[in-house]
């Protein structure tokens, strides 16, 4: 099996901050691979390294063995790239947009409509083909940005947080599509901070937190490690001073504002059983309790205590 992506030893600083920082990782020929982490891991900044959008301070990638600084054009031909920010042409007609961009990446008109058509139907956008990107919906633009992607029938897909913010039919469109794909021998590159969107999709995850990698695994063996934390969230009738209910927490993870209260804990039973004794003897009273399984970026950046 090839490498689909090699990235090895990459860092990227913007003026003091250090956005990547020394990363390596690989992606397999044929996975789905999730790059996972909280807002500002660095996510964006490492995925507009490897489309070649922005040049590393140092360090190498591999797309297919090619490498992306020394031939930036054959690496581009190989792979379809969903950024972050929109970028269709709200002027301009969804076909025309389709075409547009088929055009840019050299391929044959008449292909490039028997694909456009049939992408557009797979994203349930057929019928509006003719109107304005200016009229669409969130979802709307974003599936006619997968079709723009898609176009050039890349063998590796990467996209940035594809469904953030989108409606649900939109999302679950979208991750069908990448599922067939994938199926279809094509490798899919994802980043997204939503852990349950990438352990529906992927089989590996790679895990960033403040420009590092903190983890790569597959989903369930990341699970298996994370399983065991619970967030707990407790409402008092007031505010008070919490601070001797921080002991409870796993590695100090305790966090109040006003009456509420969060807490990571292990074992729940015994601080359920501790935090109404507090209430009791503090004469407050709890309103909710509430337990809540950690996303797995959470527990993991519990788990590593930065
Ligand atoms: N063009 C830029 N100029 C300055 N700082 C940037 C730029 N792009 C990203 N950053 C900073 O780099 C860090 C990582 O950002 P980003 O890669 O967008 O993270 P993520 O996609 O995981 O949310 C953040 O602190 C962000 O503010
Ligand atoms: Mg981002």
């Amino acid at each position: 099996m090839r490498n689909a992506i090699e990235v090895v030893n990459v860092s990227k600083s913007f003026g003091a901050i250090k956005a990547v920082d020394n990363v390596s990782f690989t992606v397999k020929e044929g996975e789905i691979f999730g790059f996972l982490g909280p807002n500002g891991a660095g996510k964006t900044t490492t995925m507009r390294m490897i489309t070649g959008l922005i040049k590393p301070d140092s360090g190498v990638i591999r797309i297919f063995g090619v490498d992306i600084l020394r031939d930036h054009i054959k690496a581009k031909q190989l792979m379809g790239i969903l950024p972050e920010m929109s970028n269709a042409y709200i002027d301009l007609s969804a076909w025309d947009n389709l075409m547009l961009v088929g055009g840019l990446y050299g391929v044959p008109k008449k292909i490039c409509e028997e694909r456009g058509e049939r992408l557009l139907k797979q994203f349930k956008l057929f019928d509006r083909r003719n109107q304005l990107v200016k009229g669409f919906s969130k979802g709307m633009k974003q599936r006619l940005l997968v079709c723009m992607a898609l176009i050039h029938e890349p063998i590796l897909l990467l996209l940035d947080e594809p469904t953030s913010g989108l409606d649900v039919e939109s999302t679950i469109l979208i991750r069908e599509v990448l599922k067939k794909l994938n199926e279809n021998g094509v490798t899919v590159f994802i980043t997204t901070h939503n852990m349950d969107e990438a352990s529906r999709l992927c089989e590996r995850v790679a895990i960033m937190h403040h420009g590092k990698i903190i983890v790569t695994d597959t989903v369930d063996n990341v699970r298996d490690k994370t399983e065991r934390f619970k967030i707990l969230e407790v409402i008092f009738d007031k505010a008070a001073d919490f601070t001797e209910l921080a002991s409870l927490s796993v590695n100090g993870d305790f966090n109040v504002s006003g009456e509420r209260v969060r807490v990571v804990v292990e074992d729940v039973d015994s601080v359920v059983n501790r935090i109404v004794d507090y209430a009791r003897n503090n004469s407050i009273r709890i309103i909710s309790l509430n337990t809540l399984s950690p996303s797995l970026e959470e527990a993991f950046i519990k788990l590593t205590g930065s």
